[in-house]
């Protein structure tokens, strides 16, 4: 089985990493669309090309099974990438987190994303389709996606941003949802910072919903590729934790992968 994941960069590892927890015997090509990161600012109209470029290059592998890491992009993108490869299965991630955060039965969720995310309201809608007593509040949380690619996910800097952006909620909300794939870097502070707070990422139940998909036996393979490759791509690709067989990490570039 061959699955292909992109995100707009490397926040989307996060996701690879969860399904390959769950996965063996799966090749695995992801694509993070680091010349073009971050779409949490484009126009929709933008974000759907960008998707639908990306979703024809991993379809030059032959993949099964589409996973779009990125919530922007599933956000904006998700109907046009089915339309497109009606042929190929397409996840997305944000109806998994929803589902996981109703499970927790929340009487208050906050929601962050990017400003293209929030202004969707596509988790908003559809936690109050789940729920209609629910409060939810949300926020664009544009600085913690450079923080992320930046590395910077602990400390005095990443804590200051983290408050600027959540200190409002303190006693609010009761549950944060995670609505940016690269967030899920950043969990381990915001958790330090609110301990109250159940913190939902897409990244687990995405992976959980997929499991029997993607057990098959037998080692993962994963192939890397960046569309541009910054001075931290390496470090930060480092960082994350990817269980399976790394075959390597290649580079081309963003004309490569217009159609
Ligand atoms: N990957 C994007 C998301 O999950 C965040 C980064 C961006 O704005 O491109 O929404």
């Amino acid at each position: 089985m061959r699955v292909g994941v992109f995100d707009s960069g490397l926040g989307g590892l996060t996701v690879l990493s969860a399904l390959l927890e769950v996965s063996s015997g799966v090749e695995f090509f992801y694509l993070g669309d680091t010349a073009r990161v971050p779409y949490g600012i484009r126009s929709a109209e933008t974000v759907v090309n960008y998707a639908l470029e990306c979703a024809a290059f991993l379809h030059r592998f032959d993949i099964d099974l589409l996973v779009v890491a990125c919530n922007t992009a599933s956000a904006k993108a998700t109907k046009a990438l089915r339309e497109r490869f009606p042929q190929t299965e397409v996840y997305e991630v944000i109806t998994p987190a929803v589902e996981e955060v109703l499970k927790l039965n929340p009487s208050r969720v906050g929601v962050i994303g990017t400003p293209a995310t929030v202004v969707s309201n596509v988790y908003k809608n559809l936690l109050l389709e789940g729920n209609p007593n629910l409060k939810v509040l949300q926020r664009a949380t544009p600085l913690l996606v450079p923080l992320v690619e930046e590395g910077i996910t602990e400390g005095t800097v990443a804590e200051t941003v983290l408050r600027h952006y959540l200190e409002g909620w303190r006693g609010e909300i009761d549950t944060l949802l995670l609505g940016c794939t690269h967030y899920p870097l950043l969990e381990e502070t915001i958790k330090k910072l609110y301990p109250e707070w159940g913190v939902v990422n897409s990244a687990k139940p995405l992976a959980v919903k997929l499991s029997k998909q993607l057990t098959l036996g037998g080692e993962n393979k994963i192939r890397l590729f960046f569309s541009d490759r910054s001075a931290f791509l390496e470090e930060m690709v480092q960082r994350i934790p990817l269980k399976g067989k790394l075959e390597g990490t290649e580079i081309f570039s963003w004309e490569e992968i217009v159609i």
